[in-house]
């Protein structure tokens, strides 16, 4: 049987063995602390004098920092903590020695410990993100699983650009030219076909040569797709989905949240609906803190930040100008030059966290966008077929899970949100 710390509730007064890694340890006289880990939680083991195997209390200088060890003792509750419990420690076997561990409690500097992340990742912040995250991607499993969609995963490997070529991640594919995903959301529009809702969730790569703190070169990303849907379907999809991952990770995550000093009281507020603007409406509100804006042009992580800095909850902005946007957006037939999309800016500043909107659905005109956008038509032969036999309405978005892990966890930068970042600059360990 093993047992585990975050199970010792069910086990007061009786003899365990427990294994994991030393945290912290003191010593004072006759008693001494050893603070153990084992990933699911942390416990406090105290070997009294007497009380506890005399070869144990002389093991305890053996078990230093992060040295893997083997207590046994009796579980009991803590004096004066409700719902703490501490072991009355009988043995102590060190089973793995760890000298010279180079995270010391002390500060250490962003470089060293993304050098260290392999080690990294062991401590007590880090296994909070790590854990915000696991239960954001379940919430996102179950919002769709829950919903009647279909998980279709998309290829790796595709032979062509879905958001732009410049930031094309290049392969080999054997002797062809490959790049990796950018999105799968071409994919999805196939799969949309054939079973009504569907979505895709896997790793994208973007070859951005950027040093910001949103920006990964390998990330996750979460793609919906649903058959008839317009782009206003599709910001009531994304606001209920967005308001379920954040309700149900303050629910489930409380400890966490704490543990990383969020203040949830920022993340409360977000439910539905959420504030919609139009690209136009959102040009007037930047331009009077920035009158440098250009009417037209894309906004930057300052501009999103105006904007966001205007509500309680994720704003969407919809119908950006089609020139700034990808060559599968539909044009509004009803306001020529803007898309039917929308990209969501989460609250607080954090900035875009989902983009989407309505597909081009109708063969010339996407025709004609794909050779305006310098891209070649026989690589998307295959897509505009999906335009020649049962062309429909579709729609869908993309989430990115590092922005939306770095938002809800309210941290500064997305690299402590998946557990080996890809950054520019940076892919070790
Ligand atoms: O806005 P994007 O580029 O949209 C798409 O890729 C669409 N094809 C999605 C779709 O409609 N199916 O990316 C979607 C989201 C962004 O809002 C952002 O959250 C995230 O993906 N994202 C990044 N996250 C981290 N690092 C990067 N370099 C990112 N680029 C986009
Ligand atoms: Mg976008």
């Amino acid at each position: 049987m093993r047992y585990y710390i975050s199970d010792l509730k069910n086990y007061v007064g009786q003899k365990i063995e427990l294994k994991g890694w030393v945290f912290n340890s003191r010593s004072s006289g006759k008693v001494k602390f050893l603070e153990l880990r084992d990933g699911t939680g942390t416990v406090s083991c105290v070997y009294f004098k007497g009380e506890c195997d005399e070869s144990s209390f002389d093991n305890f200088e053996q078990a230093t920092q992060e040295s893997s060890v083997k207590v046994v003792g009796t579980v009991r509750k803590h004096p004066k903590h409700e719902n703490v419990f501490e072991i009355g420690a009988e043995t102590l076997e060190v089973l793995g020695k760890s000298e010279n561990y180079p995270i010391s409690p002390k500060e250490h500097g962003t470089d060293f410990l993304m050098e260290n992340r392999h080690l990294w990742v062991r401590s007590k912040r880090q296994v909070a993100v790590l854990r915000v995250r696991h239960e954001i991607i379940k919430s996102i499993r179950d919002f769709f699983d829950g919903r009647g969609f279909t998980l279709t995963d998309a290829p790796i490997f595709t032979p062509s650009a879905c958001e732009g070529t410049t930031n094309l991640f290049e392969t080999k594919y054997f002797d062809e030219k490959m790049y990796l995903s950018q999105s799968g959301q071409l994919y999805m529009e196939s799969t949309a076909a054939a079973l009504g809702k569907v979505y895709c969730f896997g790793p994208t790569f973007r070859a951005e040569k950027s040093k910001t703190r949103r920006h990964l070169i390998e990330f996750w990303m979460v793609e919906p797709e649903v058959a008839f849907n317009d782009m206003y379907d599709n910001m009531d999809l994304a606001e209920e989905f967005v308001e379920y991952i954040v309700q149900r990770t303050l629910k489930h995550c409380a400890d966490e949240l704490k543990s990383l000093e969020r203040d949830i009281s920022k993340l409360v507020p977000v439910k539905r609906p959420f504030p919609r603007l139009h690209y136009r409406e959102a040009v007037d509100m930047i331009l009077k803190e920035n009158p440098n804006f250009i009417n037209g042009d894309d906004f930057g992580a300052p501009d999103e930040t105006i904007i966001s800095n205007k509500f309680d909850r994720p704003v969407f902005v919809h119908h950006y100008p089609a020139a700034v946007k990808a060559f599968y957006m539909k044009e509004d037939p009803k306001d020529k030059g803007f898309a039917m999309g929308s990209d969501l800016l989460a609250s607080e500043g954090y900035g875009e966290i989902i983009g989407g909107g309505q597909r081009e659905d109708n063969l010339e005109v996407l025709q004609k966008k794909i050779h305006e956008h310098g891209l070649k038509e026989e690589d998307f032969k295959w897509y505009l077929d999906l335009r020649r036999y049962g062309s429909f309405q579709h729609s869908g978005f993309g989430l990115g899970i590092e922005r939306t892990v770095t938002w809800i966890c309210g941290l500064p930068h997305v690299r402590e949100t998946i557990p080996f970042p890809r950054l520019y600059g940076r892919s070790y360990p």
